[in-house]
């Protein structure tokens, strides 16, 4: 039995329906490049998984929403009708959904039945390779397909975003959202988070493939740390405004930065600017070079992303530290640095196939030994965005 015909067989043994149902899939992202900038109206330069959730749906003749998750079954059932879209603590993960379904009736979206949807997701659980805008985006397709709306992905990134700023209260910038519903196998995506244009690069990586190290800490107090960054940088921003023309921190070169940095008063905020303002344009730098297949360059840059979110935005520690260091030590690693938010979650590498056991043995190895417990490595398939499953 394949997942998804496992999984097909699980909705009707839960919600007690036969009858067709419909599959619907979201990915994870990992970020390359271009870490907080997209908050700043920077670049970032992320791509798809091939992992991600999984949401069997089927539409109801009432007004009943019934939501399951396979990797939250204590909950069991989550249940409300179209009109009790309100934020609810004990509905959990539920509210992620029901936040997507909030926005897409807010913006007129004709959603006047109820529906089901057992979800499943094969992210790691924590690890910062945003499960959450994956539950999002399956819920987004789902709701597109069964309700047959004329929306586009972008639409739906953008709904999707706003139900995690407004209705669940995490005030996360538009990259994973993007990455999630717009990947393209094979390919990672350049956007310029001002603009909202990209573009999609091809991943050659020649004989070398991304590991995903996985320092297995989680991520508490991720949130609050995560908002904290965002008000340095927009005091900050606020500052140089005094002078400057500017709109975002991404507007600004290194130059400029340098040039104006001393109307920034406070000393960290200052740092959290100037990483904001370095990265933006070290990803921009390391899309050029990886267009040329200069990957050595990209390898670089990704070391002095990490050395930058360490030592001024401040968003590693130590477990992130010693997995990126121990990969920067072994022979085939051509670039590593901690992705995503930070506080925890996962590195990405770019390792030399054939060097990816001996990457995977002594890096777990040594991480163990000085960590304590131990971390998880994946080889990453870049695969394709938020979708039905046919
Ligand atoms: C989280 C957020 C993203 C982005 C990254 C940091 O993943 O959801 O919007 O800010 O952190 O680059």
């Amino acid at each position: 039995m394949t997942l998804t015909q496992g999984l097909r067989r699980d909705f009707i043994d839960v919600f007690n329906q036969e009858g067709e149902t419909r599959i619907f899939f979201a990915p994870g992202r990992v970020n390359l490049i271009g870490e907080h900038t997209d908050y700043n109206g920077g670049h970032v330069f992320p791509c798809a998984l091939n992992f991600g959730t999984y949401g069997v749906a089927r539409k109801r003749e009432d007004r009943k929403v019934r939501l399951y998750s396979k990797n939250f079954k204590d909950l069991g059932i989550i249940e409300f009708t179209l009109d009790q879209l309100k934020y609810k603590e004990d509905h959990g993960w539920g509210n992620f959904p029901k936040g997507v379904l909030k926005v897409f009736k807010d913006n007129g979206f004709a959603i006047d039945k109820g529906f089901e949807i057992l979800y499943f997701g094969n992210i790691p659980n924590g690890a910062g390779l945003s499960s959450s805008a994956s539950l999002e985006l399956t819920t987004s397709v789902a709701l597109r397909g069964l309700f047959e709306l004329e929306v586009d992905m972008i639409s739906m990134v953008k709904m999707s975003q706003k139900a995690e700023n407004d209705f669940v209260g995490v005030s996360c910038g538009i990259m994973d959202q993007f990455a999630v519903g717009m990947g393209k196998r094979g390919k990672a995506i350049l956007l310029d988070c001002n603009t909202l244009k990209y573009k999609y690069s091809t991943l050659e990586l020649g004989d070398a493939s991304i590991v995903i190290s996985n320092t297995n800490k989680s991520r508490e107090l991720a949130d609050s740390k995560y908002n904290e960054r965002r008000g340095q940088c927009e005091r900050a921003l606020l500052q140089l405004q005094e002078k400057l023309r500017v709109k975002s921190l991404g507007e600004l070169t290194g130059e400029k930065f340098e040039e104006h940095k001393a109307l920034i008063t406070n000393d960290i905020d200052r740092k959290r600017a100037k990483h904001a303002v370095y990265e933006n344009q070290r990803t921009i730098e390391a899309v050029i070079a990886l267009e040329k297949g200069d990957l050595e360059k990209f390898g670089q840059l990704m070391k002095a992303s990490h050395i930058s979110l360490r030592d001024d935005y401040e968003v590693t520690g130590k477990e992130l530290d010693t997995l990126v260091k121990l990969a920067w030590e072994q022979e085939g690693t051509i670039g590593s640095r901690m992705t995503g938010a930070g506080f925890g979650g996962c590195t990405v590498s770019i390792v030399r196939n054939d060097m990816i056991d001996r990457f995977i043995k002594n890096v777990g190895n040594k991480y163990v030994e000085k960590i304590g417990y131990k971390a998880d490595f994946y080889v990453a398939s870049i695969g394709d965005g938020a979708r039905e499953l046919k």
